[in-house]
């Protein structure tokens, strides 16, 4: 039986150009393994903590040596002998030894990134790819892909308060087919914004962020970019947003302050919504249409349209199993998004995406907005079989990659390869209708 021999962990840089970490782990016949590290820039209040040096003079303080060092210390000489097979055990033993609810002292990044490459060299010591290692059954769906076509909030300098923009090639028969899709549109969509003469310049998630008139036009063009690739909006591709409402929530109202200065209270926020959906029924689903501290807001946002649109929890769960089960207790969403840094172990995330199935709740696979080439969420969407992963554009390779992991295991896959599609969707779709 292979041992866990050695850690390493490097300071790399993720998309934005900020620090984060590489960590390889070592096995006793000599496997190795590597995790890169996301980060995000739209956090939840709650996450586990992200350590960085804060030692202003040296990447203005962004820096991760602190949290190298804990890997190729204090981490190795705990985990040193495991077997990297016990991936319950392993995650157990490292937030033990950090000691602290979240993950504060040896910090969630570091913690993560042993984690995960553990999760990976386990993956190769069995001679099997990480999707299987992760699954529990081979029951192994593809992911319907949320590509953010157009970025607005903290992802861009533009005019737009809505974070992000989403298509989703709901229609599509396959993976491969409605990556397609999504990506003729995203190129529809420069053509669009290129006729209108408006920036085609790219936002963190390689999506298109242009100056726009408002929240709506930004809906509009879409559409209309659908429609132009040959698609049809709302059967073969949906809409989907996050606009990351806790983002501009100021002091218990909704301030518009990128677009119009407008102010809205949660009442009001809320009937945005309802008329958004109305007006545009090709929105299937709403990521944190309502902010973390709005409670209140979240629940009546549940209670008015939970029976008709997919809402799904980010900055309120933070993909913490805790916190999920409160919500859940509570009657918040109707579904949940999932970061594996939000948490900070292979393990929990796993046990958040078990604690969605179990109580109906829908999961979305997640990157962060600040991200690196490491696929791993690819695969974790495939082996949970949740049927929904958002990992950016069809641009920045960052974003790409996760998208070609898909595709290659779709190949590899076979006739085994199921497509999600808009299967996930229906019991929602079926209400818009009525
Ligand atoms: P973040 O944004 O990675 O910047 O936090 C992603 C999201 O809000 O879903
Ligand atoms: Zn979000």
């Amino acid at each position: 039986m292979a041992e866990i021999q050695k850690l390493e962990a490097l300071e790399i840089l993720d998309s934005r150009g900020n620090p984060t970490l590489a960590v390889t782990v070592t096995l006793s016949n000599g496997l190795k393994a590597t995790s890169k590290i996301p980060s995000g820039a739209s956090t939840g209040q709650r996450e586990a903590v992200e350590l960085r040096d804060g030692e202003k003079t040296r990447y203005g303080g962004k820096g991760v040596l602190k949290a190298c060092a804990y890997v190729e210390g204090e981490i190795q000489s705990a985990v040193r002998g495991m077997d990297p097979q016990e991936q319950k055990a392993l995650d157990q033993r490292l937030c033990s030894l950090d000691g602290t609810p979240n993950k504060s002292r040896l910090g969630a990044n570091a913690i993560l990134g042993v984690s995960l490459a553990v999760a990976q060299a386990a993956a190769l010591d069995r001679r099997i790819p990480l999707y299987a290692h992760l699954a529990t059954d081979s029951n192994y769906l593809l992911p319907t892909p949320m590509l953010n076509v157009l970025n607005g909030g903290r992802h861009a300098d533009n005019s737009v308060d809505f974070q992000e923009f989403m298509i989703a090639p709901v229609g599509a028969p396959s993976f491969r087919d409605g990556l397609r899709a999504a990506v003729e549109t995203f190129h529809s969509l420069k053509s669009v914004l290129q006729l209108k003469t408006y920036s085609t310049a790219v936002g963190d998630e390689g999506g298109f962020a242009p100056e726009l008139e408002s929240n709506e036009e930004a809906i509009e063009l879409i559409l209309e970019s659908i429609q132009k690739a040959g698609y049809k909006p709302g059967k073969d591709i949906a809409v989907m947003l996050d606009p990351a409402a806790s983002e501009f929530f100021e002091d218990g109202v909704y301030v518009f302050r990128k677009s119009d200065q407008s102010r809205k209270t949660s009442a009001e926020m809320i009937e945005l919504w309802r008329e958004w959906l109305e007006e545009y029924p090709e929105i299937w689903s709403l990521e944190d249409g309502i902010g973390e501290e709005d409670r209140s807001g979240w629940k009546q946002l549940t209670r008015e349209l939970g029976d008709k649109i997919q809402l799904v929890g980010d900055d309120n769960f933070v993909t913490n199993p805790e916190l999920f089960r409160q919500g859940i207790q509570d009657g918040i969403a109707n579904a949940i998004l999932i970061k594996l840094n939000q948490i900070g172990t292979v393990s929990e995330t796993l046990e958040c995406i078990a604690v969605a199935r179990e109580h109906g709740y829908g999961a979305v696979i997640s990157h962060r907005s600040g991200e690196t080439d490491d696929t791993s969420i690819a695969d974790l969407a495939v082996a949970t079989g949740v049927g929904q992963i958002k990992t950016g554009s069809a641009s920045r390779g960052e974003r790409v990659a996760k998208y070609n992991r898909l595709l290659a295991i779709e190949r590899e896959l076979g006739a085994k390869a199921r497509y999600a599609g808009s299967n996930i969707y229906a019991k929602w779709k079926g209400a818009q209708k009525s």
